[in-house]
């Protein structure tokens, strides 16, 4: 449809401009001419437009959709969610999926379970495939990737995004943006800022002091524009500052478009704008999803009643809004339109292909966790083992429905029952374990799967003891899911404890049977009060259409487990900074991060508690030894880099990937700072007995903190060490070193 429109107009444009042979390509309008340089197209379809039409292409036409210029034969934009694979098909101003029957999609592992894999071939491979398939279905903007720093492990979108660390989130976040936009589909990364919950997220202000918000919550989203070249960013919904950060002065105006220079375009998250004279003045660019006439909410097809609409027509009228602010809005747009709508560069994109199922699979062969594993549990051994009791609701529920609008229409789920049975065969025999969300079904899409089960809790779990007792071995499937108050937007977690009846029923069969492996499937932490009678624990992730063959590959051994955490898996709630200050409540409406820089590991540290698994934790089914750390120079001038080297060797008895981890420690900073921070990691593949080096340079800036008083950040000579290991908590070894 959008295409034809476009050929239609391009056509009777350049028939009206060329007489009767084809002009060449010079004389026709420069923004038609994609051969001109993308500033030169922007101005010049910049001077070719009306009030009106500026006006037009600044705001939502639809619920997905904003306007084009038909009469220049500027075609329409169009956004899509979300980050873990493509919405369905939405007729023209609802939420609910059309039912079209062509728009089906490989659902990709969760991005928890990306940062997981703490490989950034990963995150590439990931932003290639998903790109594709937006490409493929004619979308200009990829509502996603999602890179809110992971304050809470309530916070029920944690499982969109990509960890507790801004290192890691960093490094990880680049290759998605800058693979994604090489299909012509522009990255849209969210939610900036500060949307670390989802409890009053409409109207929280989130209390954030400058250190902690560039050290932490901003370093993410700086490296995807800067490093990743996002063309978009999407405003959050909270306040910062008294002010929405979709129209936000300081986070779109100071630092975005400021600081950092980004010249792409800022979205409101829908329904994020809430009046026009800040959304005219503080940065925001195109205003989607706004709850129309202003004064109920919902109502539809009033596009023109939104901020940036009529009353923003009326102010430039009246002479009281200036062209100038609306002209940089228009060409941020303009300038998204060549590089996406616009751009005649672009690959066809594909749908469901083979290559986009094997990139989920593997993805999640290297983001699945294995947590522990005594006495060898794992990885069960197919040509021995008989009977394998698989028990949990988690074993048979889809998880690609539901938990916001990341929700999807996916072409295929495999089930970890699935595909466990697809490994294993009839070996395999399930019994429910226990019932918890027997909903299936969001936004139309229903997975038509009939959960209903009569048995009383009891008695579902006296069926599972008495099957683990008959079995070799017994993995239980469990977790979260995508039900409210669960692993879902708009909703936070109610406590750390996983729902339902879960933690009896693995008890029970940790008693009945100790060849038992747990397995988490979540996008957050949760509590495991069962944890020293269990032998095997996995975090699964929600891994989308492979779920099953990926967990399959990792619990039989075919794919040795190289995920590392993303962030802190603390024993009990309190353990957690936020938590421990009393400063995560879901019915403040001011949000005070009193734990400031200290999130995660660096508050477990600094407080010296030991979590239930530290940030960066992760077993293989082989070992790897470290050798002796070792600097370059162990003293450098203030500006020069470091190199640390350290040698690591497999010294087990199958090929493993381990990532090496590199954290800096201050040892005489004249501020308050963490133990040490993570500077530095690298995936590596080892062969039994093979040995690598494996060496980091430690550039100037990563010894930096940030001076809030003088805004800038600040290198203190002195003292460093670095700590090189296999999690935060399994370090292998140090070095100090010193900055004159
Ligand atoms: C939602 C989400 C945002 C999503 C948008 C469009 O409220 O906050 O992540 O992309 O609206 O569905």
């Amino acid at each position: 449809m959008k295409n034809t429109a476009r050929l239609i107009a391009i056509i009777s444009l350049s028939a009206s401009v060329a007489s009767c042979c084809q002009a060449p390509k010079s004389e026709g309008p420069v923004y038609l001419d994609d051969s001109q340089p993308i500033e030169a197209r922007v101005e010049d379809a910049l001077s070719r437009m009306t009030l009106e039409e500026k006006v037009k292409v600044i705001h939502a036409q639809s619920k997905f959709s904003s306007a084009g210029v038909p009469r220049l034969g500027i075609p329409e934009l169009w956004t899509t969610d979300g980050p873990h694979g493509i919405r369905p098909e939405v007729l023209w101003d609802e939420w609910d999926q059309a039912g079209w029957t062509n728009d089906s999609c490989v659902a990709f592992p969760a991005l928890t379970c990306l940062a997981a894999t703490w490989n950034e071939d990963m995150s590439a491979l990931y932003g290639k495939s998903i790109g594709e398939e937006a490409r493929f279905r004619e979308k200009d903007i990829l509502l996603g990737p999602g890179v809110n720093i992971y304050r809470t492990p309530l916070n029920g979108r944690n499982f969109e995004y990509m960890g507790e660390d801004p290192y890691l989130a960093s490094r990880m976040v680049v290759p998605y943006v800058q693979e994604v936009q090489k299909n012509g589909v522009a990255v849209c990364v969210k939610h900036y800022a500060l949307n670390n919950q989802e409890s009053k997220r409409h109207e929280y202000d989130a209390v954030v002091d400058d250190r902690t918000l560039y050290e932490i919550y901003l370093p993410a989203f700086k490296a995807a524009v800067q490093e990743g070249g996002a063309w978009s960013i999407m405003g959050a919904y909270n306040f910062y500052k008294g002010q929405h950060a979709c129209h936000n002065e300081y986070l779109l105006n100071d630092i975005l478009k400021g600081e950092w220079g980004f010249d792409g375009v800022v979205i409101s998250d829908w329904g994020g704008t809430h009046e026009t004279d800040q959304a005219i003045t503080n940065g925001l660019d195109l205003e989607f999803g706004t709850w129309t006439d202003g004064l109920t909410m919902g109502a539809t097809n009033g596009y023109d009643a939104y901020y940036l609409a009529d009353p923003y027509l009326e102010k430039l009228r009246n002479g009281t809004a200036s062209e100038d602010v609306l002209d940089d809005k228009v060409r941020r747009v303009l300038r998204l339109m060549f590089r996406t709508a616009m751009n005649n560069d672009k690959p066809a994109g594909s749908m469901c292909s083979p290559e986009h199922y094997d990139a989920a699979r593997k993805i999640a062969g290297e983001g699945i966790v294995l947590l522990k594993n005594d006495n060898d549990v794992l990885p069960i051994d197919l040509s021995s083992a008989g009977k394998i009791a698989v028990i949990g609701e988690n074993a048979i529920k889809m998880m690609t429905v539901g938990g916001g609008s990341s929700s999807l229409k996916a072409q295929h789920e495999c089930t970890p029952l699935e595909g466990l049975i697809a490994a294993a065969g009839d070996r395999i025999v399930y019994e429910r374990g226990y019932v918890g969300d027997v909903s299936g079904s969001y936004n139309g899409v229903v997975t038509g799967q009939d959960l209903s089960e009569s048995r009383s809790e009891e008695q579902l779990i006296a069926d599972a003891v008495a099957l683990a007792k008959t079995a070799d071995a017994v993995i239980f499937v469990g977790g979260l899911n995508k039900a409210s108050h669960q692993d879902c937007e708009d909703s936070d977690r109610y406590h750390l404890e996983l729902p339902y009846a879960q933690d009896k029923v693995i008890e029970a069969l940790a008693e009945a049977n100790p060849n038992l492996a747990v397995v988490i499937i979540s996008g957050n932490a949760v509590a495991m009060p069962w944890i020293d009678n269990v032998n095997a624990v996995v975090e699964g992730w929600y891994i989308g259409s492979q779920m099953g063959h990926a967990l399959a590959d990792v619990l039989f051994g075919k794919v040795n487990p190289s995920g590392k955490l993303p962030f802190t898996f603390p024993a009990k709630l309190e353990d957690n900074g936020a938590h421990a200050l009393n400063a995560y409540d879901p019915a403040d409406l001011s949000v005070e991060y009193k734990e400031g820089i200290y999130v995660g590991y660096r508050w477990a540290e600094k407080q010296n508690i030991k979590p239930l698994f530290a940030f960066g934790h992760g077993l293989s089914y082989t070992d790897f030894t470290y050798g002796d750390a070792e600097c370059a120079k162990a003293s450098v001038k203030a500006g020069s880099n470091v190199t640390v080297s350290v040698d690591v060797t497999n010294s087990g008895k199958v090929a493993g990937k381990e990532v090496v981890q590199l954290y800096i420690g201050d040892d005489e900073s004249s501020v308050d700072r963490p133990v040490k921070e993570l500077k530095g990691f690298r995936k590596i593949s080892l062969e039994p007995g093979e040995t690598k080096t494996v060496t980091f340079t430690i550039e100037p800036d990563m010894l930096k903190y940030f001076d809030a008083a003088k805004h800038e950040w600040v290198l203190e000579n002195g003292k460093f060490t670095a700590y090189v290991g296999s999690a935060s908590d399994d370090i292998r070894t140090t070095v100090q070193f010193e900055v004159r």
